[in-house]
């Protein structure tokens, strides 16, 4: 339920406006109250009239009318919620570079209250990388982005882009209400990033990650109201203050800094593409190439996802990844149950738009009870939101 919670409804020039009917008749069986604006396109596929009897309240369409003046600052302060569902590519683009010229667009620029958007448009439109630079654009100013499903479109073609439904609408409200700040009390620990295994002073073994998914993952949670510590390979990212960052170099220094606080979180994310090996020792002075060959004695760094699953306490969460080129499902399973985690995320390098340094990501996760949970390919953030909900519900089962 939504009781009394006051949700200004968006509506902007898409064939998707005909499902606002339906979510606007869902929001109002759920006890919200709801305020209706729309753009001047959004009437050419459904009616202020029709809109206005479902939501019962006068709908609103022009900043300024023969008679009135529509006070777009005191509709953002009246909403807890802008949804602006559907939001066209124009409207988005529009609301990415600050242009003004309708109602709906005055009040999101005046709006204080939180602004959520249900994309819908056509797949090229969606995949278009100016309608992802714009989105990305929203998301930097803190709008929330529902994401879109895959379907029929309106173009007769199947694929990326449809409006979510009304039930995923009205249940991301839900999540957003009641769930916002559900890890209020809870401490914990996230590892992101490479590290580097000196070889001597000017040489390492590393890897291509990036850092980003851990570090966002670790925002997320510090979202969510959790008490987050982050433990950081070589990285170049800047994550929120807030989050107790303590930066490392080595599998060896990440293994301590996490055992240092590990027995005081309750949810551990291990998010950090972790050496597997180490040189077995570390040249004082740089190796010169005087020999013909170099041979360097490697040993295992020690395992820290494995050492947390074995000192795991009742009370704990314990999550791990998995990056995976081939048998992926079968390899993820087998570490979920090796290292003894509760939830696995796994990333296939073979899924376009997933793994090292690209801004998305596609990934599945396990847990223990055999559940498999799917997700398309989504921008990190969102992603990071997908980890922290599957957590927070398995913490709820
Ligand atoms: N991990 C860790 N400590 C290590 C190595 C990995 O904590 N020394 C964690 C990673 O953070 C990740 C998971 O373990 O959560 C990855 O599992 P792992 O079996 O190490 O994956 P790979 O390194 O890919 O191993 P393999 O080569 O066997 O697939």
């Amino acid at each position: 339920m939504l009781t009394r919670k006051k949700i200004l409804v968006g509506v902007t020039g898409s064939i998707a406006a005909y499902k606002t009917v339906l979510l606007i008749r869902l929001l109002i069986k759920n006890d919200a109250e709801v305020k209706v604006i729309m753009t001047p396109s959004a009437i050419d596929f459904v009616t202020p009239l029709t809109l206005s009897t479902i939501s019962k309240n006068e709908v609103l369409t022009d900043l300024f009318t023969e008679k009135s003046w529509s006070n777009h600052v005191m509709l953002g302060r009246w909403a807890d919620v802008f949804l602006i569902a559907p939001l066209s590519c124009n409207t988005l683009a529009k609301m990415a570079n600050g242009f003004c010229d309708n109602l709906l667009l005055a009040v999101y620029l005046s709006a204080t209250c939180k602004v959520i958007v249900a994309p819908a448009m056509d797949e090229d439109m969606w995949l278009h990388a100016t309608t992802k630079s714009n989105l990305q654009l929203i998301e930097n100013s803190g709008d929330l982005v529902i994401p879109v499903e895959t379907g029929e479109l309106a173009s007769g073609l199947t694929g990326e882009g449809r409006m979510a439904e009304p039930a995923v609408i009205m249940q991301y409200l839900q999540d957003f209400f009641f769930d916002g700040k559900s890890l209020k009390g809870i401490n914990a620990l996230v590892t992101a990033g490479p590290t580097y295994e000196q070889i001597d002073p000017v040489r390492f073994i590393g890897n291509y990650s990036s850092g980003k998914m851990g570090v966002t993952i670790a925002e997320e949670l510090q979202e969510r109201g959790a008490k987050v510590t982050l433990v950081l390979g070589p990285s170049d990212l800047l994550p929120n203050t807030g989050i107790f960052t303590v930066h490392v170099k080595s599998a060896d220094e990440m293994y301590n800094a996490c055992l240092d606080c590990i027995s005081q979180v309750q949810i551990i994310v291990m998010a950090a593409a972790v050496a597997d090996f180490t040189p077995v020792d570390v040249s004082g002075i740089k190796i010169k190439k005087e020999g013909k060959d170099l041979n360097i004695a490697l040993i295992k760094t020690k395992d820290i996802l494995k050492k947390a699953g074995e000192i795991k306490k009742d009370d704990q969460i314990l999550v791990g990844f998995a990056l995976e080129t081939n048998n992926e499902k079968e390899n993820a399973i087998k570490k979920l149950q090796e290292k003894n985690a509760d939830l696995i995320v796994l990333n296939s390098l073979n899924d376009v738009g997933a793994g090292f340094g690209t801004t998305t990501n596609k990934i599945t996760i396990f847990d223990k009870q055999g559940n498999e949970y799917l997700f398309n390919t989504k921008d990190k953030k969102q992603v990071a939101r997908d980890i922290v909900n599957t957590i927070i519900k398995y913490k709820n089962a």
